[in-house]
């Protein structure tokens, strides 16, 4: 049976047992409403340690003012049955209040230079702020010696990978493969928000991702791969953010040099706003 934990001394507690006991722990980070995708991180965090506890908190920090925190879907008994089917021993789930003792308004921010402010950053101004805040705090709290993030978050993975660089965190990062729907679409809590004809329309951005790939390769100018790839999510219907290729490290990579690279994509769907990416050799 799944254990349900919501107060920080029970958590040290658990995890102080299980580290008596000589076991690793890992951490899959989470704001709850959780799907497949989710349930694979749980999958692939118990190849790689004895114990695996998921946290289920819906951050205010890392919501816009004028973003979906109030509706965001909260779903925990289900949450709860689905982490328990995949193998999950804890869920951690704290109130704001223990998250943020000082309150929201006076937390003390962690703020990654650089890799924060491009492309999501960009379009979401303060939003890895909110999720290097948050993440340092669910690493202080559980301790983990290893933690699972998605790689359909590509960015907010370099940004967690460079926070536990910089402020020495002895911490394993994981990243974990994209799940796709049969469509190719990936798999997200915010897909729910789509009609049944906008799912189908949605599954347009992981094509688009491909035709960037397929362009690359076949060496055409990242210039104007983005420009047709912001063009054609615009006729399928989308209003697109962005529509990029970038180097692994997010930088904008020099015409003409071949190596690893990943396409990425923003775009809104009627209310709903989609990301994907698609890492390549180029
Ligand atoms: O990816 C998410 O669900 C969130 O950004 C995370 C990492 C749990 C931080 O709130």
């Amino acid at each position: 049976m799944i254990e349900t934990v919501t107060e920080l001394a029970a958590l040290r507690a658990r995890v102080a047992q299980w580290r008596r006991e000589g076991l690793r722990v890992a951490l899959v980070p989470t704001m709850g409403n959780l799907h497949d995708g989710h349930f694979s991180l749980v999958r692939l965090a118990r190849t790689h340690a004895d114990r695996v506890i998921a946290s289920v908190f819906v951050n205010p920090t890392q919501f816009g003012p004028n973003e979906d925190f109030a509706q965001y879907p909260r779903t925990p008994e289900a949450d709860a049955h689905g982490l328990e089917a995949a193998g999950c021993d804890a869920v951690w789930l704290p109130s704001v209040a223990t998250m943020y003792p000082y309150g929201v308004e006076a937390t003390v921010r962690v703020q990654v230079p650089a890799v924060s402010e491009t492309l999501e950053g960009a379009h979401r101004p303060g939003h890895f702020d909110g999720v290097a805040t948050v993440v340092s705090r669910l690493f202080n709290q559980v301790q983990p010696d290893v933690a699972v993030f998605g790689r359909k978050d590509y960015q907010q993975l370099a940004v967690i990978r460079y926070l536990v660089r910089d402020l020495a965190f002895p911490i394993e990062v994981i990243g974990a493969d994209i799940v796709r729907e049969g469509s190719g679409l990936a798999m997200s809590s915010r897909n729910q928000y789509l009609s049944a004809p906008e799912r189908e329309q949605a599954a347009q951005i992981h094509r688009c991702l491909q035709a960037m790939r397929e362009a690359a390769q076949a060496g055409r100018p990242r210039g104007a791969i983005e420009a047709e790839a912001h063009e054609r999510l615009a006729a399928a219907g989308f209003v697109p953010d962005y529509a990029v290729i970038r180097g692994l490290d997010l930088t904008v990579p020099a015409d003409g040099e071949g190596g690893a690279r990943v396409a990425l994509i923003a775009a809104r769907l009627g209310r709903t706003r989609l990301i994907d990416n698609l890492e390549f050799e180029a």
